[in-house]
């Protein structure tokens, strides 16, 4: 008795949704007629083409069920370089062109704003640089760019070293399959936390370690504060993460250390008036980084696997010219020298067409601050802008026969604004020479002394939410003798 009655309830509900949807559908539609018919009777510049689907939920739908990648490349298709449409509750235009990329992020960077979720901004920290424009984020991006400057990231190498090969030891010695993007995970954590503290006490690692993982479970999870949920218990560790942040600065300060990492840098700023950065600053802009370095580089290093994997003769390629290097540290008694890692042109374009391939960072978002015209059409005031990467990465005219595998195209540079896996203008990746550091060494040490199968070689893709192979690629390895 009482289940059919809530089964009616529920379904007279359900069908005054329907008619409230229709209804709201063909209002909404009515509304964009007639602005369309305002502004052209104005000769304003227009909306670029595209269709913004159902009101509020938008194109969500259409995004989250089919392959991101499909749904981007199928509206260039249909609408061109630049089109409008409705995403994640917010208006939105997308630009498919180099020139449009550079609009938003280089020329006119100053008229659109970073734009991230609320939820998303206090798990990582509202001080964060990359939620900045103008004097704070010029200032908080000075001292992070300094801290992976070549010069800086150089000393790192040994150390780099010394956590790829325990790395790869650990992989042979479990004796059994693995996931390789989990464990690329856990050797970018730890490079993260050379560049940002040096070389930190152990138990400082690890408890950053499973606090830094709880907090990252919260990243992808439903904003709600209500207890024992994903995201509370993110919030809770994060405040843990900041006391632990807290404890190794004030310990630092006692020692009187003044260290080249990041910490040390922002430790160290002071302002005209003589004013240092607050700790909350110091801790925001810690996690900042370390989550801007950790899934990103995983993720690229995964492929890169994958890629080698598949390709026996670009392996035997980047072999050869990782053997005679391997050969020059006197079979890997002497530690690399920076010059080395310069000196390595094949692996280095190995890197770049999988930064390519992958496109890892498909696109990213900016918010418009004021009404803004681009080639005819009005991007309004509070409309979020969509560079996208991976179209641009992917177009032939740019990168032909774009889905093969070809580190030879990089022989000469790319056209302008047509390669930027590391964005763009003044929020591009200030440790991308980083990123590719860590590559450059573990590829060297894992085709020098190393062989790996991959177990479940299928060509699906998972969304981690950066593209990774399906499962993290299950692979195991061996050592060479
Ligand atoms: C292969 C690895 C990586 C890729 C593909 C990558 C890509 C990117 C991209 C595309 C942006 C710009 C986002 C935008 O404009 O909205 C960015 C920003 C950033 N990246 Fe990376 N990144 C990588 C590794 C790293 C590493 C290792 C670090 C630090 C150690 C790092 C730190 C940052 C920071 C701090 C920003 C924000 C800069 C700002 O807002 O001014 N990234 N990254
Ligand atoms: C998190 O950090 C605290 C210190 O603030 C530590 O006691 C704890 O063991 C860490 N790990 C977890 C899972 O809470």
């Amino acid at each position: 008795m009482e289940i059919s009655a809530s089964i009616s309830t529920l379904l007279l509900l359900l069908s005054w949704m329907c008619f409230l949807l229709l209804f709201l559908f063909l209002f909404s539609n009515l509304l964009t007629k007639k602005r369309d018919k305002v502004e052209n009777v104005a000769s304003k510049p227009k909306l670029p083409p595209g269709s913004m689907g159902w009101p509020y939920v938008g194109e969500t739908l259409q995004l989250y069920s089919q392959d991101p990648n499909i749904f981007f490349a199928s509206k260039q298709k249909r609408y061109g370089e630049i089109f409008k449409t409705h995403i994640l509750g917010c208006p939105c235009v997308m630009l498919a062109s180099p020139e449009g990329a550079r609009f938003v992020l280089v020329t006119h960077a100053h008229l659109f704003k970073p734009t991230y979720p609320k939820s998303k901004e206090k798990l990582i920290g509202p001080s964060a640089l990359f939620f900045h424009q103008g004097h704070y984020h010029t200032l908080i991006r000075k001292l992070v760019q300094n801290s992976l400057s070549p010069d800086t990231i150089r000393r790192l190498i040994p150390d780099i070293e010394t956590e790829v090969v325990s790395s790869l030891e650990s992989w042979v010695s479990a004796g059994h399959v693995v996931n390789a993007f989990q464990e690329m995970k856990k050797f970018s954590f730890n490079v993260g936390i050379l560049s940002v503290f040096g070389n930190l006490e152990g138990n400082y690692r690890d408890q950053l370690k499973e606090n830094y993982s709880i907090v990252e479970k919260g990243y992808n999870s439903f904003p709600t504060m209500i207890r024992g949920t994903s995201y509370s218990k993110a919030l809770l560790a994060r405040k843990r993460i900041r006391e632990i942040i807290s404890e190794i600065i004030s310990k630092r300060k006692e020692q009187r250390l003044m260290e080249k990492d990041l910490l040390g840098h922002m430790l160290n700023y002071r302002d005209e008036k003589g004013k240092t950065l607050t700790d909350e600053q110091i801790a925001d802009n810690v996690i900042g980084v370390l989550f801007a370095a950790q899934d990103t580089t995983a993720s690229v290093l995964t492929w890169i696997l994958k890629y080698l994997h598949d390709d026996q003769k670009l392996l035997e390629a980047i072999k050869a010219e990782q053997m005679a290097v391997y050969e020059a540290t006197e079979q890997g008694k002497m530690p690399l020298t920076w010059g080395q890692t310069r000196n390595m042109p094949f692996t280095h374009r190995v890197i770049l067409e999988s930064l390519r391939m992958a496109s890892i960072i498909s696109f990213t978002f900016r918010e418009a601050v004021v009404d803004v015209e681009y080639k005819g059409y009005l991007i309004p005031k509070g409309w979020k802008v969509m560079p996208l990467f991976r179209n641009i990465h992917h177009n032939p005219e740019f990168h032909p026969a774009p889905h093969n595998f070809d580190p030879s195209r990089f022989e000469m540079a790319p056209k302008p604004n047509t390669f930027m896996p590391f964005g763009n203008g003044v929020h591009s990746c200030p440790g991308n020479e980083l990123a590719k550091l860590n590559m450059l060494i573990l590829i060297h040490h894992l085709v020098t002394k190393f062989r790996w199968e991959v177990v479940e070689n299928q060509n699906g893709v998972q969304y981690s939410p950066f593209p990774v192979p399906l499962h993290g690629l299950p692979t195991r390895f061996w050592r060479n003798d």
